[in-house]
């Protein structure tokens, strides 16, 4: 198949980010405060340091007020825990983040659980994962969100199809299987979740309509993999050397290349999901600021 088509993350997170700036206007005009969006970050993880500004100048885009709560590698656990209890009681703060991976001395999960469920617009609190299991009204993850978005905005079919997830992450892989299974609209798929322990990867890899490849392996997916007339979704970003310019290039966990040809749609890399998960994420605060699902 030589007409794939590329679904264009970077368009779709822009129209997004336009309909956000819209409400954001509206506020303005009716004299109201707009959205408060925090992210906390430890360390100089230059990665992280990235995601963070990235998520500081988009919030400003849309009109949000945006504030980063930059703490040193070597910050105590108590005293980010207290960071924590000052910004979920801080009434002008509507969501925040505290970027991933922390530093080893810090218990990850004890973080992501003193974050208020209320203003916890990752979504990676306990109470809201346990919703989403539940397909309770909640923050769904940021980076799973715009896959769904990006599915829906594509006009995917997804109706009874066959949807190979690989990557059981708690961040991307294991919430978008249960998402893609649903019974709703632009999901009800058969989903099977694969990992670094499954057997016979290829031929489940084969089996699927829908492909969506979240592994963190450069080049993981090669076209031997894939079934003709599949649509795939790469969620990798990997920063490879090379002779350009810039002396590297962006890659994603598939082999475009060779992979788009067998594609009825495919997403690139760079401008696919990672423009999307900064959307969702704005989309998440604005559902905190309207206090759409919990009113306190
Ligand atoms: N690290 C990589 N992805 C994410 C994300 O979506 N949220 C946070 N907080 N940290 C991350």
């Amino acid at each position: 198949m030589n007409n794939y088509e590329i679904i264009d993350g970077k368009q779709i997170a822009s129209q997004i980010k336009q309909e956000i700036a819209a409400e954001v206007v509206k506020l303005l005009d009716a004299g109201q405060r707009v959205p408060h969006l925090v992210a906390v970050i430890v360390g100089e993880d230059g990665a992280s340091l990235s995601y963070v500004a990235s998520k500081e100048k988009q919030s400003k885009e849309v009109g949000f007020f945006s504030s980063v709560y930059r703490l040193s590698e070597a910050v105590s656990e108590k005293e980010l825990l207290q960071t924590i209890d000052f910004l979920n009681s801080d009434p002008e703060v509507d969501g925040f983040i505290v970027q991933l991976p922390l530093p080893k001395h810090i218990d990850e999960q004890k973080i992501i659980n003193a974050i208020k469920p209320s203003k916890d617009i990752d979504g990676f609190n306990p109470s809201n994962v346990g919703r989403m299991m539940l397909g309770l009204p909640t923050y769904v993850p940021a980076t799973p969100l715009g896959i769904k978005t990006l599915l829906e905005r594509a006009n995917v079919d997804t109706k009874g199809k066959h949807c190979v997830v690989l990557g059981r992450s708690n961040i991307v892989g294991t919430p978008v299987s249960i998402l893609m299974s649903r019974n709703e609209d632009h999901a009800n798929c058969t989903v099977t979740l694969c990992h670094s322990k499954t057997e016979n990867i290829k031929d489940i890899c084969l089996q699927a309509d829908i492909l969506i490849v979240a592994i963190g392996k450069p080049a993981f997916v090669t076209a031997d993999m894939v079934k003709e007339g599949a649509v795939v979704v790469d969620v990798g970003i990997h920063r490879i050397s090379d002779s350009s310019e810039k002396g590297y290039k962006i890659v994603g966990d598939v082999d475009f290349e060779h992979v788009k040809d067998k594609c009825s749609k495919i997403t690139p890399v760079p401008g696919g999901v990672g423009p999307m998960t900064i959307a969702s994420l704005l989309f998440n605060t604005f559902k905190a600021y309207r206090k759409d699902i919990y009113k306190d």
